[in-house]
């Protein structure tokens, strides 16, 4: 095997758009970008080409990643941590390098990395091994009216189990996190504080580090679900401060089926397992088992190899974008979405106020239109969007919303694709007419997680 894994990390992270003298943190080449991405280059039977604006839900995945998860099966397909032979030592050794990849792309440790298969295991196996560990009856979880479901059934799940009790930080009128009440349920002294980076469906951005630092000082474990911020903006785990982080590979141009989990090794170190099983021990006798120490604990059984190293590529090649130009073409994109979409008669905007507190996600109705047959007209347009609850059906419930159509941008979209939006959005109140809306049926909205809630 001549190629090494880090010679064959450094060739395969490199977006083919950047070159070395063209890091300006203001700058992309979105058409060079998009170009590497070749489900992009879709093109509809009426010649159109995909404006994929959905990638809060999943991103697409760049050639570098594709290749690496090409060449892990069929190069070096193999079992880790367990053979001597060489291809189970190389497979151990990329299965690695990509666990430091992941952890510079947060400021971690490699050890501080759990793989996991997204930000839904992640804060299942915090609440199951963490909170179960520390939570008490009548100890405070906070989470916010913002968080996805996944940052919320864990939770009210680990209250059941062990007798804890939840509260929500409420959105003020702006659309931000009201931070009065979110001090005086501090004041109250939480044992956890769990909330979202960034929102997934109005795209609220919270100060991530400031509502970490005053759950700190009152004493609660912080855990943050960056699934929205990871693939979007630098994310330092060390200058937020916060004890857990989770997010999703796939959403960050990784595999599906590949996430991390982050947990500050003092804590991890303490945690009992959350599966048991092979990988995950350092001796086993029928009288019983000793742990292997963190990350193994928590990996038990073979793990998706190939997809964490294509996750660690992914990050690789965010990071040699830069992250800060990342988020800015993005938020560029969104406000001169929202300003072309606030032009349309009927059409509402939902998120933040403040355009400093909006990310790359705009979330919008159109009045008498129901979300899921705009989402279908511009479909038919050859622009992929979402519409529904995006998973967040109390965030709904305070807004007094059914659903909405959710257009998210990423590194590969274009001034284009915002064009594109804007037309198909025209082209839908053409077509369709203001009618009267009355509301769908969970289920009739196109959300998944209303699939699944009735299925
Ligand atoms: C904010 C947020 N948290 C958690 C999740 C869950 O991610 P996954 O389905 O990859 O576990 C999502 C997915 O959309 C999300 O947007």
């Amino acid at each position: 095997m001549s190629m090494t894994t880090s010679s064959l990390a450094d060739r395969q992270t490199r977006p083919a758009a950047i070159g070395t003298e063209n890091r300006s943190s203001t700058l992309l080449d979105a058409e060079a970008i998009r170009a590497e991405f070749p489900i992009l280059a879709q093109i509809n039977a009426r010649g159109q080409r995909l404006a994929y604006l959905d990638s809060a839900a999943s991103a697409q995945k760049p050639s570098q990643v594709l290749d690496a998860l090409d060449d892990y099966y069929r190069r070096y397909n193999a079992n880790i941590h367990r053979g001597v032979y060489g291809l189970s030592e190389l497979a151990t050794n990329a299965y690695e390098a990509a666990r430091e990849q992941v952890a510079a792309f947060i400021n971690a440790q490699a050890r501080e990395c759990i793989f996991v298969r997204n930000t839904t295991e992640a804060i299942n196996l915090v609440a199951q091994t963490w909170g179960r560990a520390n939570l008490c009856p009548g100890d405070l979880i906070i989470n916010t009216v913002l968080d996805h479901h996944s940052n919320l059934v864990p939770w009210q799940l680990l209250a059941q189990q062990t007798g804890a009790r939840t509260a929500y930080v409420p959105i003020r009128a702006d659309g931000q996190l009201d931070l009065a009440v979110y001090e005086t349920l501090l004041a109250q002294g939480p044992k956890l504080v769990a909330f979202s980076h960034v929102s997934n469906a109005v795209g609220t951005v919270n100060d991530a580090a400031w509502l970490t630092q005053r759950a700190k000082a009152a004493g609660a474990t912080v855990v943050i679900d960056a699934a929205q911020s990871a693939p979007h903006r630098p994310l330092d785990v060390q200058s937020i401060g916060c004890d857990f982080l989770a997010f999703s590979g796939h959403k960050v141009m990784g595999p599906m089926g590949s996430g991390v989990l982050f947990g500050r090794y003092e804590l991890l170190a303490e945690m009992p397992p959350f599966m048991a099983g092979g990988g995950m021990v350092a001796s086993v006798s029928l009288d019983g088992s000793v742990w292997a120490d963190p990350p193994a604990r928590f990996e038990a059984g073979t793990p998706a190899v190939g997809e964490a190293i294509g996750l660690g590529i992914a990050t690789g090649y965010l990071d040699n974008l830069d992250r800060s130009a990342v988020a800015a073409h993005e938020e560029h994109l969104a406000e001169l979405a929202r300003a072309g979409l606030s032009e349309i008669p009927g059409v509402e905007l939902h998120g933040p106020l403040s355009a400093s507190a909006r990310s790359g996600i705009v979330g919008f109705t159109v009045e008498g239109l129901p979300p899921g047959e705009v989402a279908k007209v511009l479909d038919a347009e050859h622009v992929a969007v979402r519409a529904g609850r995006h998973c967040c059906h109390p965030l709904f419930n305070v807004l007094g919303l059914d659903a909405i159509i959710r257009a998210s941008f990423y590194v590969y979209n274009t001034e284009d694709d915002v064009t594109r939006l804007i037309s198909g959005v025209e082209k839908a109140r053409g077509l369709l007419g203001p009618r009267s809306f009355t509301g769908t049926a969970p289920g009739h909205s196109g959300d998944p997680c209303a699939r699944r809630l009735i299925a």
